[in-house]
């Protein structure tokens, strides 16, 4: 497009141009990838290159820019997606930037590049931030916008980065699918123009498409070879991903908040900070992206990333609404029995006037309810001491139902039409978090939980309701700052929490996995990933989110979802994430019973390894009736091999599974774990001991055909 377009523009720019003379080579660098920006004739800052490191400075320098401009304005020579749209206080939509300066600076992990760009016409002034993690080989990008112009501008376009490829072909994978199909996996190859993947579900980044993908270059993304660009947005609202390849087979990927009703109202003088854009490169597959990218989760962007987690049991699936003291008593013995670290009391604790006994009332009203619980808050958080385990607690503190007390006194606090029928998702509506006085109330609610209940543990904070109705009666005029403003209160909220109770672990919850992005993740220990535990589906859902995330933050547990999978199957499933149970143990037999408290000792025992060895997926689901995942201690002196046979097939050939990041030269003995109470291991290789140099060759017969099974094998090296 632009590559002869460029001369001829570079030359008319040139006297205007204050940086012409000494071109600028801005080299953003892990210890694997590396990606150079270069000022042209025409002032402005373009990518040149994108890939392995380079070894020569000065041939770093010699790549001539060919259009692809860092932080691409709009309503100039450019005919494709822009990153930058603003509508000028005269009504002139045109921006373009010109590069002004930049400096590097050391922070956590690795460096930070801030470039300034300015427009020459418009005092509009973007700061580009970029920071190279060198160790994980993972850059995360963000921007900010301001200007000095007379009245507030509008935003219409605020991308938080570009990124330009030019290869033969791109392939798209995306995490597409619904409530309880979180996830989904699917590749398509993308072809001229645009692909858009975005979300206008305002309190949440998912439920239809997840804030993240893989571009596999020039082929599909395969697990362990070949070019794939791992990335993903930081923003709990509207988001949305452009992939663009114009008229010469060049892709630019947009990651952006969704302009989509948000004509964004930017005063003078005011900082506006895009969410953060994560991504990395990897020559070797997705499995080494996703490595990269839970290492970095891990070290720097997760709540308590290096820390341990609770194992817990939850009472959600197992009572509903439908408890009281003595049956959360009874709950919290089961907790104790199991081995588990906490009981987790979930949603219908609260409320009086309007008591929460379904999803029709309650929400906003966060007191306990007397009939149920006579003996509040305190009164659990006692019972759960005496019992022998940790207390934690549900709540949805973003939402009101319009039966509450909360909606009586404060209607104008929720978010909904002034002059239509309210549409009500779950019977509810979510509250107006650009509304600093919401804010401060919805603080208030767990602040006054952990005052008043000292030992409080754990919450679980939820969040049914995508945002319906969308006009904010404290915006008035600024209706199109409602999505971007709203998610950024929430954000308010999230920081005091962790200012308050930085050791506090919060899971994050949005009717399944619908919250599920690394900016939210900051704030939460840990989040659930699906509505969905049948343990068939959850393996290509922990697949999915695996591509991403570590075990560590993925929520997983066992519930009575697919009867036809037996109780070890199902443990085995969760046992690959965070731990957990959502059951009744009365309706188990005691051999179930006996081997579900063995799984957790065992969880216990090998959760170092889980959640916070490198992850290696051997064996997709995608691709047949199996699958496999090890996980490697970073010394590499223990690894847990986790395999599942899906579906029995009639005289199925099978593969023995080859293992991954072994240490070749140490010598592992090798013992399947999790086996029901008399059972022994029909695995060939059981209790024998073999060098990593086999396993990861010649590898285990480590699937069966027969039933629907699972095994947990552990490997330790003598
Ligand atoms: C959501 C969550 C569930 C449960 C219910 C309670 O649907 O995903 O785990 O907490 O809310 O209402």
């Amino acid at each position: 497009m632009k590559r002869i377009l460029l001369a001829a523009i570079a030359a008319l720019m040139l006297p205007l141009c204050a940086s012409a003379s000494a071109p600028a080579t801005i080299r953003i660098s892990t210890d694997e990838t590396e990606l150079v920006l270069q000022t042209a004739a025409d002032g402005r800052l373009y990518q040149t290159y994108f890939g392995d490191c380079l070894k020569n400075e000065a041939e770093a320098a010699s790549i001539a820019p060919d259009g692809s401009e860092v932080y691409m304005g709009s309503g100039f020579e450019d005919y494709f997606e822009p990153a930058l749209g603003i509508v000028h206080n005269d009504g002139n939509r045109c921006t373009v930037l010109r590069y002004v300066s930049h400096e590097k600076k050391s922070v956590e992990g690795g460096t930070e590049t801030v470039i300034r760009l300015r427009d020459e016409v418009y005092p509009v002034e973007v700061t580009l931030h970029y920071v190279a993690f060198s160790k994980e080989n993972v850059i995360k990008t963000w921007s900010e916008i301001s200007h000095h112009e007379k009245k507030a501008v509008t935003l219409f376009r605020m991308a938080s980065a570009m990124l330009y490829f030019f290869q033969p072909k791109y392939f798209l994978t995306e995490f597409s699918g619904d409530w309880a199909e979180e996830g989904k996996m699917s590749t398509q190859q993308l072809q001229f123009g645009k692909k858009i993947l975005d979300t206008k579900l305002g309190s949440r980044a998912a439920m239809h498409v997840s804030p993240f993908f893989e571009l596999g270059l020039n082929a599909p993304a395969q697990e362990t070879q070949g070019d794939v660009l791992l990335g993903t947005i930081g923003w709990t609202g509207n988001f949305r991903f452009t992939f663009e390849v114009d008229n010469v087979g060049s892709l630019r990927v947009v990651p952006a908040i969704n302009p989509f009703a948000s004509d964004y109202s930017l005063e003078p003088g005011q900082v506006f900070t895009t969410p953060e854009f994560i991504f990395t490169l990897s020559h070797k597959g997705s499995g080494l992206a996703s490595r990269n990218m839970h290492d970095w989760a891990r070290r720097y962007q997760v709540k308590d990333g290096m820390g341990s987690r609770m194992t817990l049991l939850n009472n959600w699936e197992n009572t509903y609404f439908d408890f009281n003291e003595e049956i959360l008593a009874r709950c919290m013995k089961e907790a104790k029995d199991l081995g588990v670290d906490l009981f987790l009391l979930d949603d219908g604790w609260f409320g009086n006037k309007y008591p929460r006994n379904d999803d029709h009332a309650g929400l906003g009203d966060w007191e306990a309810m007397k009939s149920k619980l006579p003996n509040g808050v305190a009164g659990l958080v006692a019972k759960a001491k005496e019992t022998g385990v940790k207390f934690g607690i549900w709540i949805e503190p973003e939402m009101v139902n319009p039966k509450s007390e909360l909606f009586e006194k404060h209607p104008d606090w929720a978010i909904r039409l002034p002059n239509r029928q309210t549409y009500y998702y779950r019977n509810q509506l979510v509250l107006d978090m650009s509304n600093p006085k919401v804010q401060d109330y919805v603080f208030g609610i767990l602040d006054r939980l952990m005052t008043e209940n000292k030992g409080l543990a754990f919450f679980k904070w939820d969040c049914n309701s995508p945002i319906t109705n969308i006009y904010s009666p404290y915006l008035k005029e600024k209706q199109g700052n409602l999505y971007i403003n709203h998610v950024r209160g929430v954000y308010n909220v999230f920081k005091r929490v962790k200012a308050k109770y930085p050791d506090l672990p919060i899971m994050m919850c949005s009717g399944g996995g619908a919250r599920c992005d690394y900016e939210a993740l900051k704030y939460f220990t840990e989040f659930w990933a699906s509505d969905d535990t049948d343990p068939v589906e959850r393996l290509y859902i922990q697949w999915g989110f695996s591509q991403i995330f570590p075990a560590k933050v993925l929520c997983a547990h066992v519930t009575n979802w697919n009867h036809t999978a037996t109780v070890k199957f199902r443990t085995d499933v969760a046992s690959m994430c965070k731990l957990g149970f959502d059951i009744g143990l009365k309706e188990m037999t005691p051999d179930d019973l006996a081997y579900c408290k063995e799984a957790v000792a065992n969880y216990k025992r090998l959760e170092p390894v889980i959640l916070n060895g490198d992850q290696y997926r051997l064996v997709s689901p995608y691709d047949c009736n199996h699958m496999a995942v090890v996980y490697a201690a970073k010394d590499k002196v223990k690894a847990t091999l986790f395999c599942y046979d899906i579906h029995p097939r009639f005289n199925e050939t099978v593969l023995p599974v080859k293992l991954q990041g072994l240490d070749a030269d140490k010598m592992y003995r090798v013992k399947e774990i999790n086996l029901m109470p008399g059972k022994k291991s029909s695995l060939l290789q059981d209790g024998k001991v073999y060098s990593g140099d086999y396993l990861m060759k010649v590898g285990m017969d480590a699937f069966t055909t027969r039933d629907m099974n699972s095994r947990v094998i552990e490997l330790t090296a003598e």
